[in-house]
């Protein structure tokens, strides 16, 4: 058997690797392999780049490398490789410099990056450039622009045309079960109907959420700042939220400081948010356990902490809840009601008012939402609404 290669004869192999290697390296590169001299003529181009640009090498050795690139960004290339052998170091790599243009031959254009060096060879300057074609890469990503934005103007669209049939639905039956006609119904009728109210308004609770979502992604999400008193708020959403909790045999308490500053924020988008985190914690918890909401007030923000001693969320997952249609493990719970939406929204709103929330949790032990909301300055005050906002006011709110 021979003798193991030691660290000496690999770096001795180093030195004396044959010129037919890089040849041959150049040569089954998928990348273009460019290098012209300090006139900027061609004088090498691997089959790579005859791949990408069309030309043979025998017919652009010896061409000036603007054959290279579009009329209109010659002149300027010239002078950036001059002056990248002036004032630059040796090297720019790969995606350092902004996107270039090449040319084929065949005179289509093509978006590249490429990566340049200098190296000087018996004192004079050659530069070696490599260059990949990335318009396979853009066309991908600008139909995947196009479908994200497709896709969005269709649930901004179809949620609000189906708005209004849906509303109606819902008015309608509760109108029939809760009019004076109502009580002379037979019960069977009465508990369809109620199961109609209960239908149409769960599509309208969707079609808010998938309206408040697609609001937050393009920037629109409206928060319209007062000065608020936050336990009543808390207190109000708890209460809310009470029939649900003891329906599930849960305890439901809360365990606020005697006094909460007032805060300077949307009292409906707040509450919007504590439905959706406390409504989480009922929904996730089995009976017998307890969500505790709970708040500290510091000198510069409230945070408030929705406790529950539900399933929990495993860590692989936690980081993915707040990612829009993301349900943590729907296949193996029993089936229940959401899409997915409410941790996404809650998010929107905190960060519209200038706060974070994040999650802890432990798998059988339970979960806590924690939720800053800034003390601001203007609180209290009556501060103009368009001054605190972050976001463009928009009249079709809810
Ligand atoms: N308190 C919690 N305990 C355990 N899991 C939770 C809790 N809160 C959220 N999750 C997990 O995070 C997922 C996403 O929550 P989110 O509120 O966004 O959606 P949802 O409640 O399933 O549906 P929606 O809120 O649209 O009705 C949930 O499906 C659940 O798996
Ligand atoms: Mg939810």
């Amino acid at each position: 058997m021979k003798d193991a290669i030691t660290a000496a004869d690999r770096a001795a192999m180093n030195r004396t690797l044959p010129p037919e290697l890089f040849s041959g390296l150049l040569a089954i590169a998928a990348d273009a392999v460019i290098a012209v001299d300090d006139e900027q003529r061609i004088i090498f181009f691997n089959e790579g780049a005859e791949r990408i640009f069309g030309w043979a090498a025998a017919e652009v050795g010896g061409e000036f490398l603007e054959v290279l690139l579009p009329l209109r960004h010659r002149a300027a290339h010239r002078g950036h490789v001059r002056g990248f052998g002036a004032a630059h170091g040796r090297a720019r790599l790969m995606g350092e410099r902004q996107q270039i243009s090449g040319l084929r031959k065949s005179g289509e254009e093509f978006p590249a990056e490429a990566a340049i060096q200098r190296i000087e060879v018996e004192g004079r300057n050659i530069y070696a450039a490599v260059l990949r074609d990335i318009s396979a890469r853009q066309r991908a990503e600008d139909l995947l622009h196009q479908a994200i934005k497709a896709r969005d103007d269709m649930m901004g669209i179809v949620s609000h045309d189906l708005r209004n049939p849906a509303n109606a639905v819902k008015m309608l039956a509760r109108s029939i079960t809760e009019g004076p006609d109502g009580r002379a119904l037979p019960d069977d009728v009465r508990e369809r109907v109620a199961v109609i109210q209960q239908a149409a308004e769960q599509i309208d609770a969707l079609i808010q959420d998938l309206l408040d979502i697609t609001r937050l992604e393009a920037g629109r999400l409206v928060v319209s700042r007062r000065a608020v008193d936050l336990g009543a708020l808390i207190g109000r959403s708890v209460e809310a939220l009470r029939p649900l909790a003891e329906a599930g045999g849960l305890t439901l308490t809360t365990s606020l400081p005697a006094v909460l500053p007032p805060l300077h924020v949307d009292p409906d988008r707040i509450t919007q948010l504590l439905s959706n985190v406390i409504g989480n914690a009922v929904k996730f918890s089995p009976a017998g356990g307890g969500v505790t909401v709970s708040a500290v007030v510091d000198a510069a923000a409230v945070e408030l902490r929705v406790h529950d001693t539900g399933e929990g969320i495993p860590p692989a997952q936690l980081s993915k809840v707040f990612d829009r249609f993301y349900q943590a493990s729907p296949k193996t719970q029993a089936p229940r009601h959401g899409a997915g939406l409410g941790l996404p929204i809650a998010r929107g709103i905190v960060e519209a008012h200038g706060g974070r929330i994040w999650i802890e949790s432990a798998p059988n032990v339970g979960t806590t939402v924690y939720v800053t909301l800034p003390r601001d300055a203007a609180a209290g005050t009556g501060g103009s609404d368009r001054d605190s906002s972050r976001h463009v006011q928009d009249n079709s709110r809810r």
